[in-house]
């Protein structure tokens, strides 16, 4: 039986969201119904609402989320009804050439949920990311869920569903960053700092935070980075430099997404170092380089996709770490909300003080 929930809505360009009426239809086969416990607010549900990723209107915001699972479809064998779950943007096949060959985030045949959720007129709703977990409960494909251990908080855990694997992923799985390496790291946003904390995991001696913000590197020393650099006043490649006996950082992580940071991020790194780039740029944005300085300089020029992520291996072991105290993952959530606080939530983000407003429920 179909079942009314209630949801957050964006019903069109750039108009402010609203709580609906959701209608979450029953499970088809390969697909879960999820009892959503938490859902942090992420810069692509605001990208959604202005329309900056496609005109699907109306969309069911959320995708940051972890949850029960309630009821699952015919044939499905990934999770059961009670498992605890964060959930991934997409399911993947497992079959293609990049799944076979162990990449599945650059899998060519993920999938979603087939079946829609509506508002109550029919209307069909699009799924931010295929999930839409602004919700009281919310539609996935099954292989969306990855099961984890049920006794962390719900708002850390839906955490791992976007943002903050995203910069773990970067530094642990884009950057391999190593035991005694230097890395610096453009950007100390939520992104920013997982990046830190993952840098940190990973056994980096020395993390060197580039912010234009006093007080976001003061946070980003609070997560672990152990020299600060405000580039707003200090060139930040030379303050790199400087802190490297001239040469650079082993791993450099850009987590803003404009050209002067990749060009900053570029020339920061060591010989045959690393540039991970985590921010994700406009289609207008171009970066150009001497050939020479790429040619010249060795290295790798990365791009980290969702931090190259293996859900099924680093959703319980990042849970695994937090619970075990070695990292902290309830340092993102800023805030917790209610459903109807989510536009006041994408107010905040301007304002630079929040790493998470994450919707409890
Ligand atoms: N140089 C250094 N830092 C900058 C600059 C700059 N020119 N411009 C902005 N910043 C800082 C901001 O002060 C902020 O601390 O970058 C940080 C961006 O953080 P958030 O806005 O919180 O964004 P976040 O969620 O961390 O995402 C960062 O990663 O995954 C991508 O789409 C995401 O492109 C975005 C980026
Ligand atoms: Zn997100
Ligand atoms: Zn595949």
């Amino acid at each position: 039986m179909a079942q009314q929930v209630r949801g957050v809505v964006a019903p069109g360009k750039n108009e402010p969201v609203r709580v609906e009426t959701v209608i979450v239809p029953d499970p088809g086969p390969g697909e879960a119904v999820v009892r959503v416990q938490a859902c942090g607010v992420c810069h692509t549900d605001l990208h959604y609402k202005q329309g900056g990723i496609n005109d699907d209107f109306p969309f069911l915001l959320g995708h940051e989320a972890a949850g029960v699972v309630e009821s699952v479809g015919p044939d499905v064998t990934e999770v059961t009804p009670g498992d605890f779950v964060i959930l991934n943007w997409r399911a993947v096949c497992g079959s293609c050439r990049a799944c076979r060959r162990g990449r599945p985030w650059y899998c060519f045949d993920t999938h979603n949920a087939t079946r829609k959720m509506t508002l109550e007129d029919g209307t069909e709703l699009s799924a931010a990311l295929g999930i839409g977990a602004f919700a009281e409960k919310t539609l996935v494909a099954a292989g969306q869920c990855t099961k984890v251990d049920p006794s962390v908080a719900p708002a850390v855990a839906g955490l791992l569903g976007c943002g903050v694997m995203a910069g773990i992923g970067a530094a642990v799985n884009t950057g391999a960053v190593g035991r005694g390496d230097t890395v610096a790291v453009i950007g100390c946003g939520g992104v920013g700092d997982a990046a830190i904390v993952g840098s940190r995991l990973a056994g980096a001696a020395r993390i060197i935070a580039v912010d234009i913000d006093d007080r976001k590197l003061e946070t980003a020393r609070s997560m672990g980075a152990t020299h600060t650099v405000n580039s707003s006043t200090t060139d930040p490649v030379e303050a790199v430099r400087e802190l490297t006996g001239g040469f650079g950082a082993d791993v450099v992580i850009e987590a803003v997404g404009r050209p002067e940071t990749y060009r900053q991020a570029f020339y920061a790194r060591d010989l045959a170092g690393t540039v991970v780039l985590v921010g994700v740029p406009t289609p207008d944005m171009k970066l150009e380089l001497p050939l020479l300085d790429v040619f010249g300089r060795g290295g790798a020029l990365k791009s980290s996709w969702y931090g190259d992520c293996l859900p099924s291996r680093d959703f319980p072991m990042l849970i695994d770490l937090h619970q075990q105290g070695r990292i902290d993952l309830g340092a993102f959530v800023t805030e917790t909300i209610g459903l109807g606080d989510v536009e006041k939530a994408f107010a905040r983000m301007h304002e630079g003080d929040v790493l998470r407003s994450v919707v409890v429920l």
